[in-house]
This record gives structure tokens, C-alpha cells and sequence, in this order.
């Protein structure tokens, strides 16, 4: 994905906070202002050394699939200007050993953000193991959130998996309901 999609994080983020409208559609190719910062945490749109962690951290969290190629779902993400996938990366603690799975340059939490026109979808959450439970997740969301915003979303829905039932009190937290839709699907050839 080319650099400067994303807009002023903070500001965004703080106006959507104050219950301000999103950003207008159409004008999310304004200059790069800097990283979007939620809680703290930097996310920033996937870079070409994150994508090998990015693709491991969703195998540890058990999100892929043999049916799906994560490493083109990456790439077909980073290609459409109306997605991207967002990372943080791991904090530069004292104690942060730089190889550790949470240590300075790791790919600590993702999420898939894509507009289809008509909803944004957050696809690919995650969160790695040694750092759930202590709010990055809900950042997560929140950057999608905001990068969607900047695209125009009004409306954001995602998809839970039947075996993933478990997470379903996060999104509760986060305030995301059932929409009471079945999902149907069809593969293209
Ligand atoms: C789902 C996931 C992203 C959540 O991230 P996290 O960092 O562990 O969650 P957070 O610490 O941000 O939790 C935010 C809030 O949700 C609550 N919460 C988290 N998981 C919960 C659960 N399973 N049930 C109920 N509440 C939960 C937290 O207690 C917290 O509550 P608070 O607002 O009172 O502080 C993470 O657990 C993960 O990566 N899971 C594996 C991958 C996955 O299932 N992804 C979703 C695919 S649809």
C-alpha cells in the first residue's frame, strides 16, 4: 500500500471520541500525518518486514485457515485503496529483549480494515498471546475504526467464526452486537 493513506491519528480519533462525523468519503488520500495512536499504541499500515510476523501471529492466534492464502489476503489488502492492515509493533521496554515476540520491532497486534462501499469490515484481529487482556485488542478495533472513518464508513461489522464463540464478549465490551444476519458465501473461480 503506498504511504500517506493515513491521516492525523490522534485528532481523528479524539474527534470521533467527542462524537464528531467521520471524515467526509473521498478524502482519505490526504497527506501523511503520522501513525494512528490509540491508547498509547502506535498502528501503523503493514509494512514489507512486518508481513512474515503479521502472517505468524494470525497462525498463533489461530485465524488462518488451509482454505485461505493469509499471505494474499495481506497483499489484496494492501493493494485496494479502500484496505489496509494495520499493526503495532512491541514497545521498546528495558526488559523488552529485541527477539522477544513483544520486543521492539515485533508485530504485537493486526487488524484487516476494508470499506466495501457500503460497511467497513475488520477482518484478522490479533493480538499476541503474552499481551491479550490488556487492552490492545480493543486499540485495534478502535485504529480500524478510525481508518475506516477517514474512508467515509458509517457503519463497521465483522465476522465471528460459529468455533470462535469465546470472543464474543470482547466485541460486547467494545460495543458491537449480533446484526442477526446469516453469512452466505460462493468462491469465484
Ligand atoms: C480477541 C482479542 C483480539 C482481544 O484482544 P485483547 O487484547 O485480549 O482484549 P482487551 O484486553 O483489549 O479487552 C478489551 C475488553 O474486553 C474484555 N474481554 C477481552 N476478552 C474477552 C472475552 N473473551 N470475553 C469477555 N470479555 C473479554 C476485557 O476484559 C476488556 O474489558 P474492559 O473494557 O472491562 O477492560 C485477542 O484475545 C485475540 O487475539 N484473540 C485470538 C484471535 C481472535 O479470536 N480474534 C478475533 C477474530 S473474530
Amino acid at each position: 500500500m503506498a504511504p500517506g493513506r493515513i491521516r492525523d491519528g490522534v485528532g481523528l480519533t479524539n474527534a470521533l471520541a467527542a462524537g464528531a462525523p467521520a471524515a467526509p468519503a473521498g478524502d482519505a488520500d490526504g497527506p501523511l500525518v503520522g501513525p494512528l495512536r490509540v491508547g498509547g499504541v502506535d498502528f501503523r499500515e503493514v509494512a514489507d518486514d512486518d508481513v512474515e510476523q503479521v502472517v505468524a501471529l494470525w497462525d498463533a492466534c489461530g485465524l488462518v485457515r488451509p482454505w485461505n492464502d493469509a499471505l494474499r489476503d495481506v497483499a489484496d489488502a494492501r493493494s485496494n485503496p479502500t484496505s489496509t492492515v494495520l499493526v503495532a509493533h512491541g514497545g521498546g521496554a528495558e526488559d523488552a529483549d529485541p527477539g522477544s515476540a513483544v520486543g521492539p520491532g515485533a508485530v504485537v497486534a493486526t487488524v484487516l480494515a476494508g470499506f466495501d462501499g457500503h460497511r467497513g469490515w475488520i477482518y484478522y484481529l490479533a493480538v499476541t498471546p503474552a499481551l491479550q487482556g490488556t487492552g490492545l485488542g480493543r486499540d485495534a478495533v478502535v485504529a480500524a475504526e478510525a481508518w475506516l472513518a477517514t474512508q467515509g464508513v458509517r457503519k463497521v461489522r465483522l465476522m465471528v467464526r460459529s468455533t470462535n464463540t469465546q470472543v464474543l464478549g470482547f466485541y460486547e465490551r467494545l460495543g458491537y452486537t449480533d446484526a442477526e444476519c446469516t453469512v452466505l458465501g460462493r468462491d469465484l473461480p
